[in-house]
């Protein structure tokens, strides 16, 4: 028989008549008396043993018991966790003696190895200095792995995703609302994974995987690393991967909000029928835009270049305009339906275009205003026109991040990718996205 003792106050007469004849107690915590009686033991020669026991640890035993864990042949029972900041409570439950099972200090302790390899470390980016240059202006550099303050999170990033606003930025068309302090490392639509937290943040810990959007005026996505604040960051479900998810910030957010803000679409299907136009079907907002519509009650227009007719198609759009062809020009509806609501995703379509195929009270929700769109958007304003231009700015919000994120996981909506590229050369994305015939996502990872 063997025993394991792990109680300092039973004596050895307890355990001797409970022994089988060659029976054992290897004592993990062996006192004074314990000793004598191992050392009485063996100079008596006695059958019966006190074996008084010292932890060595070995890698190798660390590897098997954890291999135990992960194929679920041994599990730790856990006694109590305790933030960081409370460690002194688990240090007296220890000392208290009655915890059943282990005492677990979080959120650091499974982590200390990445954060102590990271403290002073330098990180790949890619920056640019000034405005213009395209992608060739886009700097390899090595900068430090960025510290996250109060109410920020750092991430180490598993995809990015670009948008045409990024290259906007570099190009200087967003001077006003985006004045920028060189150099910037680009890039918003970040998912990863969290390896370190700042004071304050209770809702992420590290190893969390998560979906950040780091916005425009700090970009800094284009990185091993990246800063984020904990408001626009929410948790990534283990079922959407990491380019899927990144994939959702700018475009699918603004598919969103232009549906359900500025067309009034209830995405859960009640509501009466409305006639929608979606420009760009095969871009990055237009591909959500189409799959979130057909969650409506809709009746979806769209229109794309002919290579995409089938892709858009099977994301649900009932009829499709080939962009190229007079037809597809003039935006009219196959069907001859007139639009309550366009979602503009391309550029340079006049109102004049426009206005004829709108229904008495349509609108186009035109997400890349210039300054004419600007002009029809005030003169349909001051002439009380049935027929609007509403120009939309995105404006990200968790709780949109979190819902598509959700219908990812459902299977009720996905992420048509592009193309993925290797950081080392995401100067090849940004080019990609300049030359604007992306299909979806265009997704950079490390
Ligand atoms: N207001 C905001 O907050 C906001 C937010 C997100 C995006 N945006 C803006 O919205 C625009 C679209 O963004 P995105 O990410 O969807 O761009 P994107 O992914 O670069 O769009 C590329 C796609 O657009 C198609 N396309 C181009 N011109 C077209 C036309 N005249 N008719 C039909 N399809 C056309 C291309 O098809 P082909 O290859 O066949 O030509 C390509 O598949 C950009 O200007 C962006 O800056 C604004």
């Amino acid at each position: 028989m063997m025993l394991l003792f792990n109680e300092a106050r039973i004596s050895w007469s307890t355990f001797e008549p409970n022994l089988n004849k060659n029976g054992k107690v290897i004592d993990l915590f062996p006192q004074p008396a314990a000793f004598l009686t191992s050392a009485l033991k063996k100079v008596t020669f006695s059958s019966k043993k006190l074996v008084p026991f010292f932890l060595s640890v070995k890698g190798e035993n660390l590897e098997y018991v954890v291999g135990l864990v992960k194929e679920g042949k041994l599990r730790t029972v856990i006694d109590s966790k305790h933030p960081l900041s409370k460690g002194e409570d688990g240090w007296a439950k220890s000392i208290n003696g009655h915890a059943t099972g282990k005492i677990i200090v979080e959120p650091w302790h499974q982590f200390l190895g990445i954060m102590a390899s990271l403290a002073g470390k330098l990180m790949q980016a890619l920056q640019f200095d000034s405005y213009g240059g395209g992608a060739s202006a886009l700097k390899h550099v090595e900068v430090p792995v960025p510290t996250p303050k109060k109410n920020e999170i750092l991430v180490k990033m598993e995809a990015l995703a670009l948008n045409p606003v990024d290259w906007k930025i570099q190009k200087g068309m967003l001077r006003p609302l985006f004045p920028r302090k060189f150099p910037y490392i680009p890039g918003t639509d970040v998912a990863g994974e969290v390896v370190e937290v700042g004071q304050g943040v209770n809702k992420f810990k590290a190893g969390d995987k998560v979906l950040t959007f780091l916005g425009q005026a700090n970009g800094g996505g284009l990185a091993e690393f990246v800063v984020a604040g904990e408001n626009l960051t929410v948790a990534r479900p283990p079922e959407v991967s990491a380019a899927e998810a990144a994939g959702l910030l700018v475009a699918g957010l603004t598919a969103h909000q232009a549906l359900t803000q500025s067309a009034g679409i209830k995405l859960d299907g009640t509501g009466e029928q409305k006639n929608i136009l979606i420009t760009a079907a095969s871009g990055g907002v237009g591909q959500y835009a189409v799959q979130l519509a057909k969650l409506g009650n809709t009746h979806v227009t769209a229109t794309c270049g002919a290579r995409n007719i089938e892709l858009v198609k099977s994301l649900g759009a009932d009829e499709i305009l080939d962009y190229k062809t007079p037809e597809g020009a003039a935006l009219k509806s196959p069907s001859g339906r007139k639009y309550d609501a366009v979602i503009h995703c391309a550029t340079g379509i006049s109102w004049s275009t426009f206005e004829p195929n709108l229904s008495k009270n349509g609108k186009v929700i035109d997400i890349t205003p210039g300054p004419a769109a600007l002009l029809t958007f005030a003169l349909k304003k001051v002439t009380f026109s049935s027929k609007q231009l509403v120009p939309l700015l995105m404006s990200a919000k968790s709780e949109n991040m979190e819902y598509l994120l959700n219908l990812v996981k459902e299977g009720k909506l996905k992420t048509v990718i592009d193309s993925k590229h290797p950081l080392s050369k995401a100067e090849d994305a940004w080019a990609k996205s300049i030359d604007g015939h992306a299909t979806g996502k265009i997704i950079v990872e490390p």
